[in-house]
């Protein structure tokens, strides 16, 4: 098998990751690297063995590199993406898209009619459990979805979302794409509309920002959606529960003829319709540890299923990528009304026209 070279733009906590990844796959060859910060670029370039740049644009300009990753501040995104996309390169852009709605709109522009492979990184979908969750959803299993739960809490060892964790300072600035609400929470915007097909028309959003923060940023969410399908959406999100506490990310799928509960730390699911009952055991019998399964591993590990998928069925067999920009632009349309919410103690709708209720509210 033929492999693809890669260049990374942005080696922060994603850019190593995805170097990481890279350095375990068949399909891959990480040739280029690139970090505004010289120490960092010559850091992974000497552990790899690719060439490091400091600026975007000489990596963009080096013809091994066929296939680029963007993991930087989604407020760069527009301009690093316009320069791959003159260059013919083939694109991996780290979600969110970008870190307002007028860039995301221009990349949309830009990437429609390009003839190589754009795709959006909401690493969630690769996990197995989602793709496994996603393919019965898929089956019909469930009949039409009328309601999804998720929540993701984060036991972290950080004092304070954003500190300590390696990031930029965008990170909890949601002016420049970052905080929870943004950042974190797009992940499962997006999975909302990969798994029932629909549309959100409302959210209404309360959070919570400590007093002592010392980036001002808020630390936990919930979120109360409807889609244009019907169905209601609850999602919590909460960043810093106190030490020692377990993390926890979960997700049920009601439909009208069955229902899903997935694990997403675990990787087990349990699917309970008229056909039956499946479960799938997960990690319960492999002994792998979290941050290993989650990111690497061959079997579970997202991002390296990710990266599969970009470079073997998208890049090297033609597939159409999924997340596609559009799905980019959509998620960002819902953390933009998420954030809007927030800020205005009201319910935000969103562009798409409801269904006809089935019942008076
Ligand atoms: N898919 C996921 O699960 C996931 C997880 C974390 C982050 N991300 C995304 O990855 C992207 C990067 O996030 P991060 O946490 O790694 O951020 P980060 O702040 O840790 O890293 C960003 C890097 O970009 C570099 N940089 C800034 N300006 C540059 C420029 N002009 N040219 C070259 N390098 C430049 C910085 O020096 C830094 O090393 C973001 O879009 C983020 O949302 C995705």
């Amino acid at each position: 098998m033929r492999a693809i070279g890669v260049g990374i733009i942005g080696l922060g906590w994603m850019g190593k990751l995805h170097a990481k990844t890279i350095g375990v796959m068949r399909e891959a060859a990480l040739v280029a690297v690139c970090d505004s910060d010289t120490a960092a670029a010559e850091q992974v370039a000497g552990a790899s063995g690719a060439r490091g740049y400091a600026d975007y644009r000489a990596l963009l300009d080096d013809d091994a590199v066929e296939a680029v990753i963007v993991a930087l501040p989604p407020y760069l995104n527009l301009e690093v993406v316009r320069e791959a996309i003159r260059r013919g390169k083939h694109i991996l852009c780290e979600k969110p898209i970008a870190h307002d709605l007028s860039d995301a709109y221009a990349i949309r522009d830009l990437a429609s009619g390009y003839d190589r492979k754009i795709m959006i990184g909401f690493t969630e979908r690769f996990s197995i459990a989602n793709e496994d969750a996603h393919r019965i959803v898929q089956g019909g299993a469930l009949g039409r979805l009328t309601f999804v739960r998720a929540n993701c809490r984060w036991a972290s060892k950080e004092k304070t979302f954003g500190t300590g964790g390696g990031h930029g300072s965008w990170f909890t600035d949601p002016s420049l794409g970052g905080g929870i609400l943004t950042a974190v929470g797009i992940h499962y915007y997006d999975l909302v509309r990969w798994y029932t097909g629909a549309e959100f028309v409302e959210v209404y959003v309360a959070a919570h920002r400590p007093p002592d923060s010392p980036t001002g940023s808020e630390e936990m969410m919930t979120l109360l959606g409807h889609l244009d399908s019907g169905a209601i959406v609850l999602f919590d999100l909460v960043t810093t529960l106190p030490k020692r506490s377990p993390s926890d990310r979960r997700l049920e799928l009601v439909g009208t003829t069955g229902s899903i509960y997935v694990d997403q730390l675990q990787h087990f699911l349990m699917a309970v319709s008229e056909h039956g009952i499946e479960v799938t055991p997960g990690l319960a019998d492999t002994g792998l540890a979290l941050p290993e399964s989650m990111y690497l591993s061959e079997e579970f590990g997202s991002v390296r299923r990710e990266l599969e998928y970009f470079v073997g069925n998208c890049v090297l067999d033609g597939a159409e990528p999924h997340p596609s920009v559009d799905d980019g632009v959509r998620a960002l349309e819902v953390a933009v009304a998420v954030v809007h919410s927030w800020e205005t103690g009201v319910p935000v709708a969103l562009g798409a026209e409801p269904a006809p209720a089935e019942s008076p509210r």
